[in-house]
């Protein structure tokens, strides 16, 4: 089986379309079949990457890949970067602003969750370059 490889496009402060992104790659993992436990994990944790890039990036994408042994969500953006990654992996600590609060987001736990929900997770970010996030969760046989 060959890989399988999508990629959206993702805008800042663009509320009116955010959570489009999870909900398109929820329906592909849905319409091939894969596991509902996997797809689920994979939804959120594409949720979560693509809601912090609406609020706290300047821009990216998610990438979505599908192999016959994992899916992997790659999400990229252009930037301000983390500066301590090690404290913005901490559940509950958040640098969202009251007006993104009083919409529902920033309690903190978006990153934590994508590690949760993955088995490898990685972020790599510094403050004044973009952000990497690698989220992959296998598809065992007999799954
Ligand atoms: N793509 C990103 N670009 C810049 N900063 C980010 C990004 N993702 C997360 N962060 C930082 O990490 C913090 C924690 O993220 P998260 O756990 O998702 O919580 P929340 O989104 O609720 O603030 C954010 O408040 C922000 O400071
Ligand atoms: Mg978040």
């Amino acid at each position: 089986m060959e890989d399988i490889k999508y990629v959206f496009n993702v805008d800042k402060d663009d509320f009116v379309r955010a959570g489009e992104t999870s909900s398109k790659i929820k329906k592909i993992l849905r319409q091939l079949g894969i596991d509902s436990a996997i797809t689920r994990k994979i939804s959120i944790a594409a949720y979560e990457a693509e809601m912090n890039i609406v609020i706290h990036s300047i821009g990216g994408c998610i990438e979505l890949k599908i192999t016959p042994d994992f899916i992997r969500i790659t999400a990229n953006d252009k930037g301000p970067g983390i500066d301590n990654v090690e404290l913005a992996m901490k559940e509950g600590y958040s640098t969202a602003t009251d007006k993104v609060r009083e919409m529902g987001f920033g309690a903190g736990m978006g990153l934590p969750n994508m590690k949760k929900c993955s088995d490898r997770f990685s972020v790599t970010s510094s403050a004044g370059s973009g952000t990497v996030i690698n989220i992959e969760v296998d598809l065992k046989a007999g799954d």
